[in-house]
């Protein structure tokens, strides 16, 4: 490990503490109806995962200049977000998968109809977060709505349709580049754009967020297809070969796993370089993106 790589390590683990303790937080109140759907909610999003999503979120907000403490509560938004369709990705009508973040799914421990209410309530409470950010009131409105398209249509929702109905059919490189822009990479660039919004950062930084995630967010999900056949169950947290399981179509179905990790290698390239002039300081998220390359999990 080099020097840079000890900073960068040391920088990612506080921003991911800073996360956890404010989740950790959450969901704890009196006044909570059904304590058991709180329980499940909690079981999910405290279960670990590489908080990736708020990390960018601070790390854009802290590139353009802006407060981080400010930009929390949307951090930990987006990961709310994240894991409710972690948990409905999982569910038997999905990818019907028993393990996520090296636990049971959340509908094995507590049932398919806990499960989808706990992912329809982090959404919820996900926007009920991002809007108490103490910013500006139009920074917050653009905020929620960047968070809205990555989940909506097109987003999450429409990526996971037509992940689902690819299922046994023959895509081409278009069709899977497509599915991965929505299902992944959307709420990559919303994080990201949430984070110099978060900062009142200029167009010229929302451009160069946008491309630098996008292709982040494409090079993140090849990565994710990679690790679907290559990776150690027990350290990934995740069954082995659900896509093949599933007969689904991805870049590794398409082009075999060598070829993957070179087109990973050329879109995180391609991420770096779309940084570059915009911010003054954009080291941790250059890092950030060739440690993604490289995970194991
Ligand atoms: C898994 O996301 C779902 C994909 C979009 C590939 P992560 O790999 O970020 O999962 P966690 O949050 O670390 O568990
Ligand atoms: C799902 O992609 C991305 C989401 C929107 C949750 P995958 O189905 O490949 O994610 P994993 O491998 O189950 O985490
Ligand atoms: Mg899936
Ligand atoms: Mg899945
Ligand atoms: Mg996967």
């Amino acid at each position: 490990m080099t020097p840079t790589d000890a900073e960068m390590l040391r920088e990612y683990e506080r921003c991911r503490e800073l996360v956890d303790s404010k989740l950790e937080e959450c969901f704890l109140s009196d006044g909570i109806p059904h304590k058991g759907l709180a329980e499940a909610m909690r079981y999910s999003l405290l279960a670990g995962g590489k908080r990736i999503r708020p990390v960018l979120v601070l790390q854009f907000c802290r590139a353009c200049g802006g407060d981080e403490e400010r930009a929390l509560p949307s951090a930990c938004a987006v990961e709310m977000l994240h894991t409710y369709s972690l948990i409905h990705d999982d569910l038997p009508c999905m990818d019907d998968d028993d393990l996520r973040r090296g636990r049971p799914a959340n509908h094995i421990v507590f049932g398919e109809c806990t499960a989808t209410l706990a992912g329809d309530a982090l959404q919820a409470e996900a926007f009920s977060l991002l809007l108490s950010s103490a910013l500006p009131a139009d920074r917050v409105v653009r905020m929620a709505a960047y968070l809205a398209e990555a989940a909506g249509l097109s987003g999450i929702c429409g990526g996971q349709a037509l992940d689902i109905d690819g299922e046994g059919k023959d895509l081409g490189e278009g069709e899977i580049s497509e599915i991965h822009r929505y299902k992944t990479a959307a709420l990559l660039k919303a994080c990201a754009l949430i984070g110099v919004s978060a900062a009142g950062g200029t167009e010229e930084q929302i451009g160069s967020a946008s491309r630098y995630a996008e292709a982040l967010g494409l090079a993140f999900q090849i990565r994710d297809d990679v690790l679907d056949c290559t990776a150690d169950e027990k350290q990934l947290g995740k069954t082995i070969g659900s896509d093949a399981g599933r007969d689904k179509s991805t870049f590794v179905s398409l082009y075999g796993v060598e070829r993957c990790r070179e087109l990973v290698r050329r879109k995180t390239e391609e991420a770096q370089r779309a940084l570059t002039g915009c911010f003054d300081d954009c080291g941790f998220l250059v890092w950030l993106a060739g440690y993604l390359a490289e995970r194991t999990a």
